[in-house]
């Protein structure tokens, strides 16, 4: 894959936002003719791509269409798929197990599958992360949030340097190829250790009656605007420069995952951003920016494939808007002015009310091999190949 480097960025504290670059060839190693782009090497691309774990959220999707993202991601790469799906009345989650089943003995490589409700995560982590864990049933809550904590700490626990995470709704396989390889080579032009890629879709299209591509998803339009205000009004010269504020497809290096809060459900992608502001730009003199002094390094790519999902209903979105949003309403960034812009959008959408907090969680102290270990060992549901 060749990218171009990105033409600008702009540096909010120890932040710094790349501007959207582009993929200019999806498929080029060893072959950098021009300046202004960048491609890796095969020996690069390949060691890049084994250090590089993906994680694959999951609850109750199409098992054909997680299967076609799980054939798409590089071999290389090890696979972790967190699942939420039901076990009964119907077994989905059974089935997801057979798939990562049928690809391991298919190709050989390594595939982890974990239930987010394996009671004994909550168990190996309810002391370390007491807020991750549901009261009333004693398992981890629900919320892909969650579920991408869990994944990343098994990311660790396997000891990747980077952890990407791809949804696994995608109908489109060479869309989840294409982000894999953004993964590697976008990771690889940064140099500092903290540092991290968003996806930002050329086109994202549902199917259903209208067919039509679009440049802007309904939530990440919204909400990406939100913060470029929250930049504008601190730095008095206006900004458009975040454009991947609800990024699904993203991918970072361990070490900033571990020094990022974590946000419940929808909130996760947007509270990556506000966390990151909130610490390194906002807190940066009070001395709560672990990163220093290094930049956080946030690149945004634009990919070339359609981005094709399920379609999930009007609800849903309006359930992603509000959790993005009120991660931003609570937040240290807002101030009186933003507030009432959030609840002013909100009305937009026939939502009236307060938009609720939502949960937050800091990236648990443990030890994440001995973690993997013993839910490995011990776990009657959640299996692992190739290790
Ligand atoms: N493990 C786990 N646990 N996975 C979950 C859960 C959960 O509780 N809930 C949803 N997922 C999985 C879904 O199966 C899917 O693969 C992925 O997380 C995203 O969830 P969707 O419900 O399909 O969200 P979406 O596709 O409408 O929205 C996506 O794009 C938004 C931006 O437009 C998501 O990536 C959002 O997070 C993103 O903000």
């Amino acid at each position: 894959m060749l990218i171009r480097y990105p033409f600008k960025f702009e540096t909010y504290g120890a932040v710094k936002l790349y501007d959207v670059t582009r993929t200019v060839s999806l498929y080029g190693v060893d072959f950098e003719k021009r300046f202004g782009a960048f491609s890796l090497t095969s020996e690069n691309l390949i060691r890049i791509a084994e250090s590089t774990a993906v994680v694959v959220p999951v609850k109750d999707e199409d098992p054909l269409v997680l299967e076609g993202v799980l054939r798409a991601v590089p071999l290389h790469s090890p696979l972790i798929v967190v699942s939420n799906s039901s076990t009964k009345p119907l077994d989905v989650y059974s089935n997801e197990v057979d798939i990562a089943k049928n690809i391991y003995q298919l190709s050989g490589r390594s595939i982890i599958v974990i239930h987010q409700k394996d009671p004994l995560i909550a168990e190996l982590l309810k002391s370390e992360a007491p807020d991750l864990i549901d009261e009333s049933e004693g398992l981890v809550r629900d919320g892909k949030g969650e579920g991408l904590l869990i994944g990343t700490l098994v990311a660790e626990g396997i000891n990747s340097r980077y952890v990407g995470y791809i949804d696994s709704d995608i109908y489109i396989p060479g869309a989840v190829l294409e982000y894999s390889l953004i993964y590697y080579t976008a990771l690889a032009m940064s140099k500092s250790p903290y540092k991290m890629v968003r996806i930002s879709w050329g086109f994202k299209g549902w199917y259903g009656e209208e067919f039509l591509l679009r440049r802007w998803g309904r939530v990440s339009g919204v909400v990406s605007s939100v913060l470029n205000s929250v930049l504008s009004r601190g730095r008095k010269f206006e900004t458009d420069i975040i454009k991947t504020s609800n990024s699904g497809e993203h991918a970072m290096s361990m070490e900033l995952a571990k020094i990022l809060g974590f946000a419940s459900r929808y909130a996760v992608e947007t509270y990556e951003l506000v966390h990151l502001l909130e610490t390194c730009y906002l807190g940066l003199r009070e001395g709560s920016c672990r990163a220093l002094p290094n930049t956080v390094d946030i690149l945004q790519v634009e990919s070339r494939n359609p981005h094709l999902h399920a379609q999930k209903g009007e609800l849903h979105v309006l359930e992603m808007l509000v959790e993005s949003l009120g991660i931003i309403y609570h937040s240290k960034l807002a101030d009186q002015h933003l507030k009432n812009t959030i609840l002013r959008i909100l009305k937009e959408f026939s939502y009236e009310e307060e938009p609720p907090k939502p949960g937050t969680y800091r990236y648990p102290q443990i030890n994440t091999k001995k973690f993997l270990d013993e839910l490995l060992s011990r776990s009657e549901i959640s299996v692992a190949h190739g290790f």
